[in-house]
């Protein structure tokens, strides 16, 4: 099972492929008989008449076979509609882990938490607003990154395996959606105020609204891959998305809500976000995966000017997460208090930074919640909150007490 220790996948070779060449390859096409072409197919590439390849272009009956090595991250020329042969092995293996950590939020014994809510001296106040900030920051917060994937990162990945992977991720942030949308109905709050945080309370509406700027641009029409300013953009908006949305803008909601679990309280809330933390912790760590192959196949897009304006991006959200923090838990409970929320986003923002290459901003910052790697690994702490299910796997292999 994964978790946020486990290593990033080992980058591929870079292809022989390079820029220069991909480009030369792009010219002597276009400078190709078409009709003489369409006679004789004898490659599998497609041809570049039109910018970016999608999967649906007309099949070319007779094409070569395809062949590992016509395999690309990006701009590729290759026919998208073929699974196999795997170029990245570590991008099947992940889809195939996340359809073993299969689980849906109705499995989730909310009994106790509902006593607990409508009890009225159960939790503080300052309790029942991290549960309700949190809901309204992810019940929206996962949909823009279910349809930032749709409708923006999934056109651009032009490889078979990686986008198998995106239509599990795609799956499972709905699910995340059904559960932050069944623990509002569970304990009978009120909708309107839950779903609509975004627009009117300014800790959760500055985070959406960071993120909205970096799908608009892979959502527009009229984007298309294959310009180092295009390809750019793309890595610049994964790492967005991928980096800091789902791997620093979730952390200290998913602290937060975690910490009331292991206090006993609201245990099928947090049983749900713990979940929903393993799923995100795969997404995140598929994300880093498929930056870093990026960055091999085409290294002149990572330039000293582009690193520093990742590592400017990265403490900028820091700074509207501290901010979050501070909102969501305006005094210090549950021994929990915001110095330790800066100090963790730290520690968090280092690892980031590592995992794709880029100088650490924080250095010497300590991890104040190690409990949280532990959370995240089922298998290691089962019945963590002394819910039902004990150990999700598929289906047919579930375990109950
Ligand atoms: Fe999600
Ligand atoms: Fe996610």
């Amino acid at each position: 099972m994964l978790n946020w220790d486990d290593p990033i996948a080992k980058f591929q070779a870079p292809e022989k492929l390079d820029y220069a060449k991909a480009m030369l390859a792009s010219e002597m096409l276009e400078a190709l008989d078409l009709a003489e072409h369409a006679r004789a197919p004898e490659s599998a590439l497609m041809t570049l008449e039109t910018p970016g390849i999608t999967g649906l272009e007309q099949v070319q009956f007779g094409a070569r076979r395809l062949v590992v090595d016509d395999k690309r991250m990006l701009n590729c020329r290759a026919d998208l509609n073929q699974l196999v042969p795997f170029k990245y092995k570590w991008a099947w293996q992940k889809y195939l882990n996340a359809c073993a950590n299969h689980w849906m939020p109705q499995e989730i014994n909310m009994t106790a938490d509902i006593a607990l809510w409508k009890s009225r001296d159960g939790l503080s106040e300052d309790e029942r607003q991290i549960i309700k900030r949190n809901l309204g920051f992810f019940s929206t917060a996962d949909s823009l990154v279910a349809n930032n994937l749709v409708l923006a990162v999934y056109r651009h990945i032009t490889n078979p395996e990686c986008r198998q992977y995106l239509l599990r991720q795609a799956f499972e942030e709905a699910l995340h959606t059904h559960a932050y949308q069944y623990c509002v109905e569970s304990l009978g709050l009120d909708e309107a105020e839950i779903f609509n945080m975004y627009r009117e309370i300014p800790a959760v509406h500055d985070k959406a609204s960071w993120a909205m700027r970096f799908t608009e641009s892979l959502g527009d029409p009229l984007f298309h891959t294959g310009t180092p300013e295009a390809d750019q953009r793309l890595l610049r908006d994964l790492i967005a998305f991928y980096v800091v949305f789902e791997g620093i803008f979730f952390y200290v909601g998913f602290v937060q809500v975690l910490s009331m679990g292991r206090r006993n309280k609201m245990t099928g809330v947090a049983e749900q976000f713990q979940y929903i933390l393993r799923d995100e912790s795969m997404h995140m760590n598929f994300g880093i995966d498929v930056i870093n192959q990026i960055k091999v196949e085409n290294s002149q897009l990572w330039t000293d000017e582009f690193q520093q304006e990742i590592a400017d991006l990265i403490r900028n959200a820091i700074a509207l997460e501290i901010r979050y923090a501070q909102d969501t838990m305006p005094r210090g409970i549950l021994g929990l208090n915001a110095n330790m929320f800066e100090e963790y986003l730290h520690y968090i923002a280092n690892r980031r930074c590592a995992q794709i290459g880029i100088a650490e901003q924080y250095p010497g910052a300590t991890n104040p919640f190690p409990w949280m790697s532990e959370v995240i690994d089922l298998k290691k702490e089962k019945n963590f909150f002394e819910t039902r299910v004990t150990e999700y796997q598929t289906g047919g292999a579930l375990s109950w007490d």
